[in-house]
């Protein structure tokens, strides 16, 4: 009986052990590692189809940080969300959220490999 007892409190301490740590991970506005491979297949496929495959230009210009240095993170992140008006560079807003632009930006600014 006291056993039984023993592993029904177990068993609500983990499984609330595990909900906790599932809000908290929603709650703050950190990016899950699945959207992080996510993210950068779009980064290579999507970003890559403008900026070129390894990101060095094409029909959008160089954005490997090299050449980003120096510019804020803040600043690319908006670029990413709102596009550049009357360029081909489109805006990612309605395809990501400003937490996962900031990803990308920073992405970019580690040089990929973040
Ligand atoms: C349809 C083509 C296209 C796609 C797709 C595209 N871009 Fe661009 N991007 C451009 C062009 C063109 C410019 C240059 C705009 C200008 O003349 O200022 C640009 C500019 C930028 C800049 C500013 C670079 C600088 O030095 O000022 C950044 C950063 C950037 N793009 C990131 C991205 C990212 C990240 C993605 C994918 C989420 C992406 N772009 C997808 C065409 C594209």
């Amino acid at each position: 009986m006291l056993r039984a007892v023993a592993i029904v409190l177990l068993f609500v301490l983990c499984t609330g052990g595990l909900s906790w740590a599932g809000e908290k991970a929603a709650g703050d506005r950190s990016i899950s590692a699945s959207r992080a491979i996510q993210l950068e297949r779009l980064v290579r496929q999507d970003c890559g189809s403008c900026h070129g495959m390894t990101l060095k230009g094409g029909l959008g210009p160089d954005i490997r940080a090299e050449t980003l240095n120096g510019k804020d993170a803040e600043a690319i992140t908006q670029i990413i969300l709102n596009g550049v008006p009357d360029t081909p560079m489109p805006p990612w807003r309605p395809l990501m959220t400003e937490a996962e632009a900031r990803w990308i930006a920073d992405y970019l600014l580690a040089g990929g490999s973040k």
